[in-house]
């Protein structure tokens, strides 16, 4: 059953002393009951407003929204207590303690003082926050308010689950922690609908993901869906010496479905291949011939990194260093800044559409 349901919706904003930003552009979605649905884009692409339309905080120009069979534009009233929303940034009260924020929120919502407080104290054990219990959360670090915040989310057990930007700004075993608590959490039958700019992490948790970009969705799919859209296979070679990369160059230009990109050492080069294996053969046949000498080569899949580049024909920008392919940051060398797509990527552009096409068929 689909239990979000979002049909062209378009939000229009008019600041003062600036053009309009068509902040939404026709964005629909379509988020089964008890899945993971991932938002995936970059800064300013549309995803905390499609979040604030879809939690009653902001109101569309155009298009319309269902939850549960819920008109949220009608019946916005009926939205509130069946939705837990994290805000992308975290809402809390400084000066009160872990405990008492949570304990507000079930008073907030007429909860009663028992099953406020005991409620509270589930929450501070499933997100282990028992020594920041009843310490005020303006000490608290980045990570614990971000725990907090969807503690807090959770206090009425709300069957949708909005989290924007859930993981920004933690670190690397807060995210993992946090990606344990929203895959628990789908377990026992919520909805849920996240935000973020982490290709990995959309890859990780959601069931569907919808790229999105300039307030629209560009491609849907599974992340295997979308990898497999973006090309086919990759072959990936790493050679001894970068003395030795024009020539490689030249052999994987020859194998390859589209221009390979080469990482900034020079060593490491990929190129989309429609049938890797035999590409693959051919050029390990053309580097022994010339003595091309191989540190290793294989056959990946695409990321979602690149997947991202073609199709919005520039790169996830916002994906943090660590993150990023060596390929994509020498793509970026290559073509500089402002340059335009690469032909081939605004080729790709049309791709979401073909693939919608072929789903409604
Ligand atoms: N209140 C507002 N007034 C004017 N423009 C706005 C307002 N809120 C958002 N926008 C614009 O709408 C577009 C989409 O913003 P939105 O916050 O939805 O993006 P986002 O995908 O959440 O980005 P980020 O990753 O930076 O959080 C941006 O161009 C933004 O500048
Ligand atoms: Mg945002």
């Amino acid at each position: 059953m689909t239990f979000i349901e979002v049909d062209h919706l378009t939000k229009i904003y008019t600041p003062k002393g600036a053009g309009e930003v068509r902040a939404l552009d026709g964005l629909d979605l379509a988020v089964p009951q008890g899945t993971i649905a991932a938002l995936l884009g970059p800064n300013g692409a549309g995803k905390t407003t499609t979040v604030k339309v879809l939690t009653t905080l902001i109101r569309p120009d155009a298009g319309t929204a269902v939850i549960d069979g819920i008109d949220v534009l009608r019946h916005p009233e009926r939205i509130r207590p069946i939705i837990g929303v994290s805000g992308q940034y975290a809402a809390v009260d400084e000066n009160l303690t872990g405990f008492e924020n949570l304990e507000m929120v079930g008073r907030l919502y007429h909860m009663g003082a028992r099953a406020s407080r005991q409620r509270a104290k589930e929450l501070i054990d499933i997100f282990e926050l028992t020594e920041a219990m009843n310490r005020p959360v303006k000490g608290f670090s980045g990570g614990m308010r971000r725990r907090i915040d969807l503690a807090g989310a959770l206090v009425t057990r709300p069957t949708v689950l909005f989290l924007d930007e859930p993981t920004t700004g933690l670190d690397p075993h807060g995210r993992l922690g946090m990606w344990d608590i929203i895959t628990n959490l789908v377990g026992e039958g919520t909805t849920v609908l996240l935000t973020t700019q982490y290709l990995e992490e959309a890859d990780r948790l959601a069931d569907s993901i919808s790229v999105i970009d300039e307030g629209r969705v560009i491609a849907l799919g599974t992340a295997d869906e979308l990898k497999a859209s973006s090309g086919g296979q990759r072959v990936e070679i790493n050679l001894v010496t970068a003395d030795d990369r024009e020539a490689a160059r030249e052999v994987l230009t020859r194998y390859g479905s589209a221009q390979p990109t080469v990482s900034a050492d020079g060593r490491s080069l990929t190129v989309g291949a429609t049938d890797a294996p035999a590409a693959l053969y051919g050029i390990l046949g053309e580097f022994a011939d010339r003595n091309i000498r191989l540190y290793d080569a294989g056959m990946r899949r695409p990321t979602l990194d690149e997947v991202f580049l073609r199709m919005t024909g520039h790169a996830a920008s916002t994906t943090p260093p660590e993150e990023k392919p060596d390929e994509l940051v020498a793509r970026r060398d290559h073509d500089g800044a402002g340059h335009g797509p690469h032909p081939d990527e605004h080729h790709a552009k049309a791709r979401p559409a073909e693939s919608k096409q072929k789903r409604s068929a």
